[in-house]
């Protein structure tokens, strides 16, 4: 198998962060494939609580209920081993989140060039902050660059993304 043992050695979950629109839950589905794990996705967990999808629970809400409901999430899911771990574009802005999944998992970003965001989100119906982007990745671009590993996903395709994230986790034990 693809880097044999060194894979089925490490027990750590791979999280995947980054704004919105740079691929994580995509990807999130490649990485898993290789390795052969499960893919756990904040957001869906969130819907799945809630009962109700993301757009939902912002109109009905607001966004300070939502970011109660995935912090939960997130300490959860920082407890969980060998998963592969897609987080919301959001997420680990918050420094408990973080401080969590920094931890307990290997922490990946993914980054993408600002149109490449734009043209990705403008399509979506379930982003409710998709409007305020631009201001939003300007404040929250310092955080995504202090995170331990990045990715920068422009012109490439979803599974070589995947395998760069595999070989950075591999060679990271
Ligand atoms: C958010 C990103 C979304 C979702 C919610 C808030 C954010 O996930 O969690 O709309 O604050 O950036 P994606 O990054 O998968 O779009």
């Amino acid at each position: 198998m693809w880097h044999g043992v060194l894979v089925m050695n490490n027990t750590q979950s791979i999280v995947l962060t980054g704004f919105m629109g740079t691929g994580k839950s995509t990807v999130s589905h490649y990485v898993a494939k290789i390795l052969k794990r499960r893919v756990l996705d904040t957001d869906q967990m969130i819907e799945e609580r809630t009962r109700l999808s993301i757009s939902r629970i912002f109109a009905l809400r607001g966004e300070a209920y939502f970011r109660v409901i995935e912090r939960g999430v997130c300490h959860e899911l920082a407890l969980r081993s060998h998963m592969v771990i897609s987080t919301g574009g959001g997420a680990l802005m918050n420094e408990d989140n973080r401080k969590a999944f920094l931890e307990s998992s290997f922490v990946v970003c993914l980054f993408a060039e600002p149109s490449t965001i734009e043209s990705r989100i403008s399509k979506s119906q379930n982003r409710p902050l998709a409007t305020q982007w631009k201001p939003l990745l300007e404040q929250r671009l310092a955080t995504y660059q202090a995170l331990p590993n990045a990715i920068h996903t422009d012109n490439k395709t979803p599974e070589n993304i995947a395998k760069e994230i595999i070989t950075l986790w591999t060679e990271s034990q």
